[in-house]
């Protein structure tokens, strides 16, 4: 593995490493003066040399997302950062925000600039009232520096930064349904096309990026998209976030270049725990199908997670050993899926809800011959067929599962997951 990271999680352990004097200090800032003394569109073009794929699970092309932004549009442009995290096992925006704010800061103002937005936002779980406040005294030392507010650095550049409360819902996560929170309404997806990059907050063009994504602008215009290039895969470049939990030693963040295998990060983590062997995992949250210990040694990139059958996604692997019940871990998934359901399509709405109604009676042993079959029937009349891609990932939890672990669920015609897998051997506190 290359040696360049970490980037992203260089400076989280120093002391007040989330203070405007501490990060300048060690060259914040810096970025920021070098892209406000380029043109916009030279900005755009390093960003899209460099190859940064969206950070939130997609891997969409970040330089590419900018420059579909029409400049001849005579509405304003927004930047809006998603840092609504809320998959399932995904942690790797909230420590980013809480010991690093200002590297977030500092993005905004450049991806802003790139676009020839005057007003950013973020938007932010209104659970993690720690981070919300954090990211606001961040916001208040750069206006107060000179890096936000009017003429930034003398360059005759205005920027505003809002940062935004949402009210706790997984749905709000998706970018329409942001945008229509941020609006005021009721946070449902809208049909996409038209993308924001083209109609999005107040149907003016509007660039929605991940936190991790925004927080990687700065090192790249600092050290250039030869060096970003440098790190990862042909096609899946630079550093990143993989967010570690479950059965492993030692959970946590895990800053690598794209590429890295998970045979590898669990060594990082300390291993799996003591006695114990790996049963399967996801690679990038609930959202994304579950592989087994056959993928240990598959690169953890885009094409390397999608020629195995899953996706990237968020790079939130969590580990499950042989202690632990598919049926019930599907189960558990699943239910989130239902509870955050926002209910605007029939598929989504009402599929998860039957699904949980299948998977109770898998885990509680009383499935009847058949239930296998209808439950992927079910997954069959979901995935594809719902408004947005929140009930794909019920569907691809469940059908990864019954792909990988099909006796398990036979077994629940006859015995509850509780007697096969009890809860105390599984527990990892
Ligand atoms: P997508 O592939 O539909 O879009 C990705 C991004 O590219 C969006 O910003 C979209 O506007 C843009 N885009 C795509 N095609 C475009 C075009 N032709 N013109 C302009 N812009 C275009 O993916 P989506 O539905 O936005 O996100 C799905 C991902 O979100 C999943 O991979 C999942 O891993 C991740 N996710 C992340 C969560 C988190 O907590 N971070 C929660 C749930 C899902």
């Amino acid at each position: 593995m290359d040696v360049l990271t970490p980037v992203l999680s260089e400076h989280w352990g120093t002391e007040n490493s989330w203070k405007l004097s501490r990060y300048e200090t060690t060259g914040g800032y810096r970025a920021l003066r070098r892209a406000l003394d380029m043109q916009p569109a030279d900005v755009i073009s390093l960003v899209k040399e460099a190859n940064l794929r969206g950070r939130g699970g997609a891997g969409f092309p970040t330089g590419m997302k900018w420059s579909f932004v029409p400049q001849d549009n005579p509405n304003p442009k927004y930047l809006v950062v998603n840092a609504d995290e809320s998959e399932p096992g995904t942690c790797k925006d909230m420590p980013l925000m809480m010991a690093s704010p200002h590297t977030l800061v500092e993005g905004v103002i450049i991806s802003a600039f790139a676009i020839n937005a005057h007003t950013a936002f973020i938007y932010c779980r209104g659970e993690v009232l720690h981070i919300i406040r954090r990211l606001q005294q961040a916001v208040r030392e750069a206006y107060a520096a000179g890096y936000l507010g009017k003429n930034i650095l003398g360059t005759g550049y205005d920027l505003d930064i809002i940062v935004h409360a949402g009210a706790g819902a997984y749905i709000c996560g998706e970018e329409t349904a942001l945008l229509d929170s941020l609006e005021g309404r009721r946070g449902q997806p809208r049909l996409r096309p038209p993308f924001p990059a083209v109609a999005g907050l107040y149907a003016s063009p509007t660039v929605v990026n991940n936190v991790e994504s925004i927080a990687s602008v700065p090192s790249i215009i600092a050290n250039g998209a030869a060096w970003f290039q440098a790190m990862g895969t042909e096609k899946s470049k630079g550093f990143t976030l993989y967010s570690l939990s479950g059965h492993v030693k030692h959970p946590g963040q895990f800053e690598a270049p794209l590429g890295i295998t998970l045979r590898e990060l669990i060594e990082l983590g300390g291993g799996v725990r003591e006695g114990h062997e790996l049963k399967f995992f996801t690679p990038g949250g609930s959202s994304t199908p579950i592989l087994t210990a056959e993928s240990l040694d598959i690169p953890l990139d885009y094409e390397g997670m999608a020629g195995a059958g899953s996706m990237l996604g968020t790079k939130a692997l969590q580990v499950f050993d042989e202690t632990t019940s598919v049926v019930r871990t599907t189960l558990r998934w699943v239910e989130f899926y239902k509870h955050e359901s926002c209910g605007k399509c029939t598929p989504c709405r009402e599929g998860t809800w039957w699904l949980v109604q299948l998977l109770m009676r898998f885990e509680a042993g009383t499935a009847e011959e058949g239930d296998i079959e209808k439950m992927l029937d079910a997954c069959d009349n979901i995935g594809g067929r719902s408004f947005c891609a929140l009930a794909d990932g019920a569907v691809a939890a469940t059908t990864s599962a019954v792909k990988h672990f099909r006796h398990e669920f036979e077994q629940g015609y006859h015995t509850p997951a509780w007697e096969l897998f009890p809860y105390e051997k599984s527990a990892v506190f």
